[in-house]
């Protein structure tokens, strides 16, 4: 079997309300492959934000342990690029500067940040808008720039929490595309949260289905279909198959 960058067991995370306890994750156990595109599907409020928040290192897990490149349980702060579902740009920094700032925070010095960061601009179609403000751009615009910050600052693994939740639909299309070409050229390992049933078909190669709070796995789905995969790959006869499946899953939880 091949290596997993990450591999999680029996996680689980409780918060104390009014004295009580309650379980958010329970007992979670999943991997993700190196270069390999997983997504999470769950209903509203079953705890995908709560695993990721783990995973980053930013919470703490009750119990379970969290394996990265084979190591147990190491710090994680800093192992992952998050990105989350509002871009979260420092609106008094320019385009650039916001994109500097997943290489500043790896402490790279200030004039090879702004190479770095001009490049991967032109790049990925940005050079254009490397001055402006973040108040001046499009919320799709505003996506690829918090894209391309967290993959300067990691881009071999990568968490992504509903990213383009938020995009009308035609935008959220081209960012699709987008974000797999981003996903080609770094071979990154992905882990990516979506209400949306297609978005998950359309990028993975895997998807978990978890189930209403507490969420725990009730179905690990493979999509063994070819790539690269562009729209009209949502039309065929196995894709639409494989979304009924899905669609019957989260209805019925
Ligand atoms: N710090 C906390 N203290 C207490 N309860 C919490 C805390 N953080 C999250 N929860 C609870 O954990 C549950 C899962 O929350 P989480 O944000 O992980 O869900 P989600 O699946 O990301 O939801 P959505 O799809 O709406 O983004 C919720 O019921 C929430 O109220
Ligand atoms: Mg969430």
């Amino acid at each position: 079997m091949t290596t997993p960058k990450l591999e999680v067991k029996n996680l689980s995370k409780t918060f104390s309300l009014n004295s009580s306890l309650t379980y958010t994750v329970s007992s979670i156990s999943m991997r993700i492959n190196y270069g390999e595109f997983v997504s999470i599907i769950g209903p509203s409020g079953c705890g995908k934000t709560t695993l990721l928040n783990i995973l980053a290192g930013l919470e703490k897990q009750t119990t379970g342990t969290i394996y990265i490149d084979k190591q147990k349980n190491q710090k994680l702060l800093g192992k992952s690029g998050y990105m989350l579902q509002k871009p979260l740009l420092l609106p008094w920094k320019t385009v650039l500067e916001n994109v500097m700032l997943g290489l500043t925070l790896k402490r790279i010095s200030e004039k090879k940040a702004k190479q770095e960061a001009c490049n991967m601009l032109k790049k990925f179609g940005l050079s254009d808008y490397a001055n402006y403000y973040p108040h001046a751009l499009s919320g799709g615009m505003a996506q690829r720039v918090a894209l391309l910050r967290t993959i300067l600052f990691n881009n071999q693994f990568l968490l992504m929490d509903e990213p383009f939740g938020a995009l009308d639909a035609l935008t959220r299309l081209s960012m699709q595309m987008w974000l797999l070409d981003v996903w080609q050229t770094y071979k990154s390992s992905v882990l990516f949260v979506t209400h949306d049933i297609r978005e998950a078909i359309l990028l993975s190669d895997r998807i978990y289905v978890l189930s209403s709070s507490p969420a725990t796995i009730i179905k690990e789905v493979n999509i063994n279909l070819p790539r690269p995969r562009k729209h009209e790959f949502l039309k065929d006869k196995k894709t639409v198959e494989i979304e009924q499946l899905l669609e019957q899953l989260l209805l019925n939880l």
